[in-house]
């Protein structure tokens, strides 16, 4: 099938080179003249584990090709998938201008009929606005075209993007029901006809109903973790390890063990944002989801935890101490540093007067650029943070080690070699990452997550 992604960022890069892989001929799409560079040049924009392999082997055999031509685009696909942005809005509202600009796109330039697939997360009632770009642009041209507007949710996980979309847990496909919906769907079939073929579900509903589940499904995972950072913050009072409780509860099949681990808070470019978009879309109709709020502001509250542990420890003043830092993205195997909670603790230390060393696998260059952003207004604060070329290097005469992200190579670190290297040897681990009596018999002071009963005395 021919097919137009609208949109190689994260999500589009990965849903154009997968849909290319099973067959399809795709067309990607992006304003972004330096990611289609990029891609065109042999090279990826992003860091995805395995998506370059992917990549390469569709390019070479002429299934999948970069691009801005809008017209070209549009001209391409009988299916045309709308993966841009939907970033926050001020008041914490999806901001939609790139998915009608997508659309009009379209509308200006269609010959022929049109699926047009919402694939980026949208509120409740995007579908009708798309649609109704479309109809505006096709009015302007005095045309009758037909086409469907259906909703078709992603749920990747970055970092693992490709075996997700490859081996997808559900396919969820919204469409209308009248004649061009119904046309829609047979069209989505044959999209999705080899995952299908392979066992994975297709869910077939209405479009609104497609677009409320990709926000449900992000708000019960982002529930989840605020719940469990909820309960951490208690154990450290009431001397209980959160750890064993996080054992001992997602042991139970209808709790089931993920997305319990306590920590320094969720951050990313979806959870953040889709949790506030559906805050907003309940005041909006005038029914506020209490618990989503709570969620929110435990989340916010939690990106602070190590900086609060750090002050108790140092007191507010931090001149004349250096610290390691290992982790800037948000999660393990991305450069992704949206809504990190690693920006949070840097503003903290850095106005401090603290000075950081910091080391992630990949994300240091992406972290660079955007910590350029968050100190705009104070850009001589960055002179105190410099960046490590290995995780050893960072550690070296720094009166702390201070983890953010769960890298498995933090995990596997030799904590004998750390210690050696730490001027005092202290450890505030924000993803639980040891054993914390190991540490402790190490002779490393460890500060981690709902566990302090297992440090004390
Ligand atoms: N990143 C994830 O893990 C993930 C997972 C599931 C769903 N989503 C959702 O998918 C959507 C896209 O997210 P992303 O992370 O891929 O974003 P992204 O910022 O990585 O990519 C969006 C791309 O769209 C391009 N773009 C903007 N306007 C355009 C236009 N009119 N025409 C062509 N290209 C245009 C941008 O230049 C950018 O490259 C969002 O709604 C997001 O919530 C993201």
């Amino acid at each position: 099938m021919k097919i137009t992604i609208v949109g190689t960022g994260y999500v589009g890069l990965v849903t154009g080179a997968c849909l290319a892989e099973v067959g399809h001929d795709v067309f990607c799409l992006d304003v972004d003249q330096r990611k289609i560079d990029i891609l065109n040049g042999g090279g990826i924009p992003i860091h995805e584990p395995g998506l370059d392999v992917v990549v390469s082997r569709n390019v070479a055999a002429g299934r999948l090709r970069f691009s801005t031509d809008v017209a070209a685009s549009v001209a391409h696909g009988d299916v045309q998938f709308i993966a841009v942005g939907t970033p926050p809005d001020e008041d914490g509202s999806a901001d939609l201008k790139y998915v009608v600009a997508a659309a009009r796109n379209i509308g200006k330039h269609m010959m022929s009929f049109k699926v047009v697939v919402d694939k980026s997360t949208v509120p409740v009632g995007t579908a009708d606005r798309v649609s109704a770009a479309i109809a505006e642009e096709l009015k302007a041209r005095q045309s009758d075209l037909e086409y469907a507007v259906t909703s078709n949710p992603e749920f990747l996980k970055e970092g693992a993007a490709v075996a997700d979309f490859m081996k997808p847990d559900r396919l969820v496909i919204g469409h209308a029901n009248d004649a061009q919906g119904q046309r829609a769907q047979q069209v989505m079939r044959e999209v999705y006809a080899s995952f299908e073929a392979a066992g994975h579900k297709i869910y077939w509903m209405d479009v609104r109903s497609a677009e409320f589940t990709k926000y449900a499904a992000n708000a019960m995972l982002a529930t989840r973790i605020s719940f469990m950072n909820e309960l951490a913050n208690l154990a450290d009072k009431v001397g209980v390890d959160i750890d064993a409780v996080r054992q001992g509860i997602g042991s139970d099949p209808r709790i089931g063990p993920g997305f319990l681990m306590a920590g320094c808070g969720y951050g990313g470019s979806c959870f953040p944002k889709d949790v506030q978009a559906l805050v907003r879309t309940s005041q909006e109709y005038g029914h506020e989801l209490k618990i989503l709020q709570a969620v929110e502001d435990v989340n916010e509250n939690q990106k602070h935890v190590l900086g609060s542990k750090i002050f108790a420890k140092y007191g507010k003043n931090l001149q004349g101490l250096k610290f390691a830092l290992w982790g800037l993205a948000f999660k393990p195997d991305t450069d992704d540093m949206r809504a990190a909670s690693s920006r949070v603790l840097i503003q903290e230390l850095l106005h401090a007067g603290a000075d950081i060393v910091a080391f992630d696998p990949v994300a240091i260059e992406e972290a660079q650029r955007v910590l350029a952003l968050d100190f705009a207004d104070a850009p001589e604060l960055l002179k105190q943070i410099s960046f490590a070329t290995d995780q050893q290097a960072a550690v070296l005469a720094a009166d702390a080690l201070v983890i953010v992200t769960e890298w498995k190579t933090f995990r596997a670190a030799d904590l004998n070699q750390v210690k050696a290297s730490l001027k005092h040897a202290v450890i505030f681990d924000g993803r639980n990452l040891y054993d914390p009596r190991a540490v402790k018999s190490l002779g490393i002071e460890y500060h981690a997550i709902g566990r302090a009963v297992l440090t004390q005395n």
